[in-house]
């Protein structure tokens, strides 16, 4: 009903519009005043943590995407290495795992059978799993060792959305909290990522007051066929779950690519017209990196694609390549997925809308896939 929907005309609106709260509701009580994490509801004991030698990270659909980004975030806080892996494919190829593994299991619902399996699998090799999870009592954390809640409340529309910003915050804490127990070196690179982390709810929100040219681009896009998305490091599995969104929910081809892959291959896709939605990292973190994007927007810009530009407020350089501007605030490279995600969510949402699609019920999905 309408009440239900908190007076908008979807779900996945009233979703997309909770997602400061969820972010906010799912960093509360879990980072004390002096910055250090406080995870207590882990039941895995510190000595455990303290020797594991190797993390997998399970997933499906939206969960997986969190989960490309939890690699990067583990590996490069922690040092320990870490591989993320569909829940679909995982058991099925005899995974390397012992006791010193960790598997976190990331599910919205906690039911989706792929990666019950995967994890009964872990379990059954010795492995110790941890669930990241917004539903209390589901079977993938009763199955799990110990798991970490996603505090977004219930999420009712078939596409994930304020679920994948918990699950990435969730993910940012496991992984800070890891290097506390570990004693990796607590630098002031660290430090400022928690202190941002405690206060990105409120860049969430900036992003979605300035979502009205996004809802217009995404009306004046309708009637095309494909519309690419490229990204690097945390921005890969962004425009991964861009694409996911616009298959979802528009029906329409949509691919995410890895932009430096774009040489490889996918450019051959570009012609005349074809919008590629690109996000661009800080200029101010790998550095390197954003160069490189930058060159990528001119190479698919001079070859006729209509450049739509993710990138942090302020940074001048893509100003010149860039047919649409989408800014958001600037954030450490590791967490711009927060901000990054939300204008793709809206677009792909409006996008739909435009194409007189069911946003909350997409054709032939569900909300969550208890067969395998
Ligand atoms: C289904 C849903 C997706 C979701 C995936 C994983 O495919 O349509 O939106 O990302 O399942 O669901 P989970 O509940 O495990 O996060």
């Amino acid at each position: 009903s309408a009440a239900e929907k908190g007076g908008y005309d979807y779900f996945m609106l009233k979703e997309i519009a909770e997602q400061p709260k969820a972010v906010a509701d799912t960093l509360l009580g879990r980072i004390d005043g002096a910055g250090s994490l406080r995870l207590d509801e882990v039941r895995i004991p510190d000595s455990v943590l303290r020797e594991v030698d190797k993390i997998v990270v399970v997933a499906c659909g939206t969960a997986f995407h969190a989960g490309m980004i939890a690699k990067l975030a583990i590996e490069h806080w922690t040092r320990i290495p870490c591989e993320t892996e569909l829940a679909s494919e995982f058991r099925y190829r005899d995974p390397i795992l012992d006791s010193r593994t960790l598997v976190i299991a990331i599910s919205q619902s906690g039911e989706t059978m792929d990666t019950l399996m995967a994890l009964r699998h872990a379990r059954e090799q010795g492995a110790k799993v941890l669930a990241v999870c917004n539903t209390n009592g589901s079977t993938i954390p009763r199955e799990s060792d110990a798991v970490l809640y996603t505090h977004a409340g219930p999420e009712v529309a078939v596409a994930s959305t304020k679920a994948f910003l918990t699950q990435l915050v969730a993910c940012y804490l496991v992984a800070l909290y890891l290097a506390q127990v570990r004693g990796a070196k607590w630098g002031d690179e660290v430090r400022g990522v928690v202190r941002e982390l405690s206060e990105i709810s409120g860049e969430v929100e900036r992003v979605l007051e300035t979502m009205e040219p996004v809802r217009e681009l995404a009306r004046s896009l309708a009637d095309k066929n494909t519309v690419l998305f490229l990204g690097r490091h945390v921005g890969y599995p962004v425009a991964l779950e861009g694409a996911l969104k616009l298959k979802e929910l528009a029906y329409m081809h949509a691919e995410g690519f890895a932009a430096g892959e774009l040489k490889h291959g996918p450019i051959a896709l570009i012609e005349h017209d074809v919008p590629v939605v690109v996000v661009v990292p800080s200029p101010r973190g790998r550095s390197v990196l954003h160069e490189k994007i930058v060159s990528n927007i001119q190479e698919i810009r001079a070859r006729g694609a209509r450049t739509i530009v993710i990138a942090e407020e302020g940074d001048e350089s893509v100003v010149p390549y860039a047919d649409h501007l989408i800014w958001i605030p600037a954030t450490p490279t590791l967490l711009q997925p927060l901000v990054s995600t939300v204008p793709l969510q809206v677009f792909a949402c409006e996008l739909a809308t435009a194409r007189g699609n069911e946003v909350d019920q997409p054709r032939n999905l569900a909300k969550s896939v208890t067969v395998e």
